[in-house]
């Protein structure tokens, strides 16, 4: 891999040994990977911030870190609500320890905005082929496949590296050659709203990872988009995928249909809502926001439980900012008894390793919980998610329990 003078002498240990460190991740997975160099980018996120997936071993490694980030970086969400983490009956030893890893991030330049969706965020702007180094799946699929930029699955270190050196090896979802359609995947009848993460649950584990591209009878919206990506990222390992029609880069530049195809009945998306009718418990716990929800949903979700009260434990999981940005969302849903949780998710908090049985309404969260969270998980749309937190006996807000 051909390296700049500068990023010699880098990787000889004369800018100090953070960079050096940072360089040597980025030169081996180039050399591995087989970059003819590296490349600046524009931003990094970086994943490996609860204290729950990181542990002690990795809040000693970032604590050691020296210098200064090179280009906006934002953090993957944290174990825990950093402002109201006692709500969820986080444990103080948790709550300390996260505080160190958010603060070690925090002085090397890091943005303490915890969240998988940093695209939604104002200043933190993603444009058409920007070369990136994101770590979260959903965010890596995205960035690459509905905003048109370019990362790989980037690892927590390697992200960190890019960030700290301004820079990320040449290979994989960088180049054209990458990105282009391998596998067809037709779906021959209309989909909506939770449907997409359904779809996604089921192409993930059909394509791994595959570049597919999805023809579809209509057109997903963004959180739609999003939903789908994030399965599939999950299920497979998908970092990048195309829809006729509808993303960017085969919009612009066309794409010669794969000789792979497969097709997605009806039936094998009915199958993943299916674990709820078949399942003999109630949910204990019904989670919405994974990835972190947008605007858009959080209105949703703010008119789905206007006026009722619910009866289970109700978490909805943004980003901080878009939380302070919609205070009336925040309020209406909080004032049925469900709460607006910042920071973190159902996944990476061990706030959820608490109960057995937990509902959800992401292809993603289903995918995780059970092995992350030791809990059982049913798939159900946002409004069967409200339904179920309701219960059928529905109280309305103000009258007393
Ligand atoms: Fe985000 Fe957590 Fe889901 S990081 S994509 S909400 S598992």
């Amino acid at each position: 891999m051909y390296l700049t003078k500068e990023e010699e002498q880098i990787l000889n240990g004369e800018a100090g040994e953070t960079l050096r460190q940072a360089i040597g991740i980025l030169v081996t997975l180039g050399d591995i990977y087989g970059a003819d160099r590296l490349i600046p980018i524009k931003s990094a996120q970086i994943a490996g911030v609860s204290y729950k997936t990181i542990g002690d071993a990795g809040l000693e490694w970032i604590s050691d870190l020296q210098g200064k980030v090179k280009v906006p970086a934002i953090l993957n969400p944290a174990g825990m609500d950093l402002e109201d983490w006692k709500r969820l009956r986080i444990s103080p030893e948790f709550a300390e320890k996260q505080k160190l890893i958010v603060q070690a991030y925090e002085k090397i330049g890091i943005r303490c905005e915890c969240t998988c969706t940093p695209y939604t965020l104002e200043g933190f702007n993603v444009g058409y082929g920007d070369h990136l180094a994101w770590s979260e799946s959903s965010a890596v699929s995205y960035a690459n496949s509905v905003l048109g930029a370019r990362t790989n699955r980037e690892g927590g270190p390697s992200a960190l590296s890019a960030a700290l050196l301004g820079k990320t090896a040449n290979y994989g979802f960088h180049l054209d050659e990458n990105r282009v359609p391998e596998i067809s995947i037709e779906v021959e009848y209309p989909l909506q709203g939770s449907d997409y993460g359904a779809l996604g649950y089921v192409a993930g584990k059909l394509v791994g990872s595959k570049v597919p591209v999805f023809h579809l009878r209509n057109s997903p919206g963004a959180d739609e988009l999003k939903a789908l990506g994030a399965a599939m990222a999950a299920s497979g390992a998908v970092a990048l995928y195309h829809v006729e029609g509808v993303t960017p880069e085969i919009r612009m530049h066309g794409f010669e249909e794969p000789a792979e195809k497969i097709s997605i009945e009806r039936k094998q998306l009915e199958e993943v809502y299916e674990s709820r009718k078949k399942a003999c418990k109630e949910p204990e716990l019904i989670t919405i926001g994974c990835p972190h929800c947008s605007a858009a949903e959080l209105e949703k979700v703010a008119k789905l439980l206007e006026g009722k009260m619910v009866s289970k434990e109700f978490w909805i999981f943004t980003s901080r900012e878009l939380a302070s940005r919609y205070p009336e969302y925040v309020r209406t849903i909080e004032k049925s008894g469900a709460k607006v949780v910042c920071d973190t998710c159902m996944v990476v908090s061990p706030a959820t390793n608490s109960y057995s049985y937990v509902m959800v309404n992401s292809g993603k969260a289903l995918a995780y919980v059970p092995g992350m969270c030791g809990a059982e998980a049913v798939y159900g749309s946002m409004e069967t998610c409200v339904e179920e937190a309701v219960g059928r006996t529905a109280k309305k807000a103000g009258d007393s329990y």
